[in-house]
């Protein structure tokens, strides 16, 4: 064969190719609107779960195994800094591939360099939650320091103030956190939060379960990822109490052994998908939820004119809800704040269910200082709402008009989603890897009941 043969099989071959290297790294959706769901969606395991118990995995020599982890890119960056500080890791799918189990374990780790590295830390700021564990276990840590994000500045001077009275030296050196602890062991402490952080909760319990003597930790958060954390560090041999309440007491232990877990499931998913019945009206049952962990957005999805019941199911309690869509949504007022009250994680969705509801309704975020960028890609498509500091005023019902929008945080892109669902026409969500972050396959379960929606680009995490 001359080479004239050989070049345009080439040329074609590679144009091909680097169309497609191209087009993959620009994972999209496709929604078309119209049409209202039907049917069941399996909900996938907490990440904001699943982070911190794989973290506590560094507080043993000995094998953890957690179940239920969705397979998102979160996740998946969590177990490289796990792999990157010398644990082992071995994944195992799930039949879906929505969903896998790992085994941790963090043998052999004393003479390592015991550094989380600013190449993954800076895209999953939640690996500063390495650093108590470390800390506890080791007596030493190098973390990159996480950096902000598009919701705010994101700061850990909360995390930093709790370890520091637990006895370590930090210095933060070239935007690394440079943590030692000289008397060998981190000490108890009886330490009140100035405010309500998860991770801050989560770093000092993590750190107080080997430290020497009990710990009071006060105004602790109450989001039930901090339970399901602290079920998991009792499995492994600690000793907390107080889970449930503001006040967690941690009795240190000198060692803590391995462990199996099954992440409890996720409720920001679940209440994303029951806002996107509300939206796009429809039948709908969610297996594998936690009711309790959704009252604040189950009663406020009733108030707006949606029916929610709950049932046992196979893998659990159910939840159901219904909206016909004759039956008009009625405009009503959030205000974020820390569990039980409305999650700032359902503050973007429940704006999307408030564009077509009938009247104006008030949202009040307190937690984050910026996380209202989907407002202006909600315009873009047809809302009418106007930001005002910390508030947004949605005046409904506002006809959508599918279009290209951009997502901008984890949560943000779920709500395009959301609003596509129930827009004419074509609605483009650009740049999901924000998506892909925090949700496993959450075209496919939308598709599995009846959106049309479809993923350009051919990505997957
Ligand atoms: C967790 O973030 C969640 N992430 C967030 O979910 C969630 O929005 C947030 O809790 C609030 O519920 C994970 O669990 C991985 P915080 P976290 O510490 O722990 C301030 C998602 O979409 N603060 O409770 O970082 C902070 O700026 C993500 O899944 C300090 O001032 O949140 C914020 O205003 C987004 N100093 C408030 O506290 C600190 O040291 C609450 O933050 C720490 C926090």
């Amino acid at each position: 064969m001359g080479l004239r043969n050989v070049k345009p099989k080439f040329n074609a071959g590679f144009s091909l190719f680097l169309s497609f290297a191209l087009e993959s790294c620009v994972d999209r959706l496709v929604i078309t609107g119209g049409s209202s769901l039907k049917g069941r969606i399996l909900v996938s395991g907490a990440k904001n779960a699943a982070l911190p118990c794989i973290a506590a995995a560094l507080l043993s020599p000995e094998p953890v195994l957690l179940s239920h982890l969705p397979a998102v890119s979160d996740i998946r960056t969590m177990l490289k800094v796990l792999e990157a500080l010398g644990c082992s890791v071995v994944r195992v799918p799930d039949e879906d591939g929505l969903q896998y189990t790992a085994t941790i374990q963090a043998a052999d780790l004393e003479q390592g360099e015991l550094k989380a590295p600013y190449e993954l830390v800076k895209t999953m700021r939640a690996s500063i939650l390495v650093l108590g564990p470390l800390l506890a276990r080791f007596g030493r840590a190098t973390v990159s320091l996480p950096g902000g994000c598009a919701i705010g500045a994101r700061p850990i001077n909360l995390h930093l103030e709790a370890l520091t009275r637990m006895g370590a030296h930090i210095e933060i050196i070239q935007g690394y956190v440079e943590a030692k602890v000289p008397g060998g062991r981190l000490q108890a402490i009886d330490h009140t939060f100035e405010k309500v952080s998860v991770g801050a909760t989560e770093n000092t319990m993590l750190a107080a379960t080997l430290a020497e003597g009990t710990s009071i930790l006060r105004n602790a958060a109450l989001e039930p990822e901090i339970g399901d954390l602290a079920e998991l560090l009792n499995k492994m041999g600690a000793r907390i109490t107080g889970m449930g309440t503001t006040t967690l007491t941690i009795q240190g232990v000198a060692a803590l052994h391995g462990s199996a877990h099954a992440t409890i499931p996720d409720r920001i998913e679940a209440g994303t998908h029951l806002c996107a019945v509300a939206i796009a009206g429809g039948d709908v049952v969610l297996e594998r939820v936690r009711p309790d962990d959704l009252r604040s957005l189950i009663d406020l999805l009733e108030r707006m004119g949606c029916l929610i019941t709950e049932r046992d199911g196979a893998e659990g309690r159910q939840l159901r809800v219904q909206r016909e869509l004759s039956q008009k949504l009625r405009a009503r007022d959030i205000t974020t704040a820390p569990f039980p009250s409305f999650p700032t994680d359902l503050q973007a969705q429940a704006m999307a269910v408030m564009t077509q509801a009938h009247g104006i309704s008030v949202i009040k975020e307190t937690i984050f200082e910026n996380r209202f960028q989907h407002a202006m890609e909600l315009e873009r498509l047809g809302a009418n709402l106007r930001i005002d500091g910390s508030t947004a005023i949605v005046a409904g019902p506002a006809k959508l008009t599918g279009c290209t929008v951009m997502a901008t945080d984890l949560r943000a892109s779920a709500t395009l989603v959301l609003a596509g669902l129930v827009a004419e026409g074509e609605t483009t969500v650009d740049r999901i890897y924000h998506l892909d972050r925090g949700y496993a396959g959450l075209e496919k379960k939308l598709e599995g009941v009846g959106a049309r929606i479809q993923r350009m680009g051919g990505g997957s995490v």
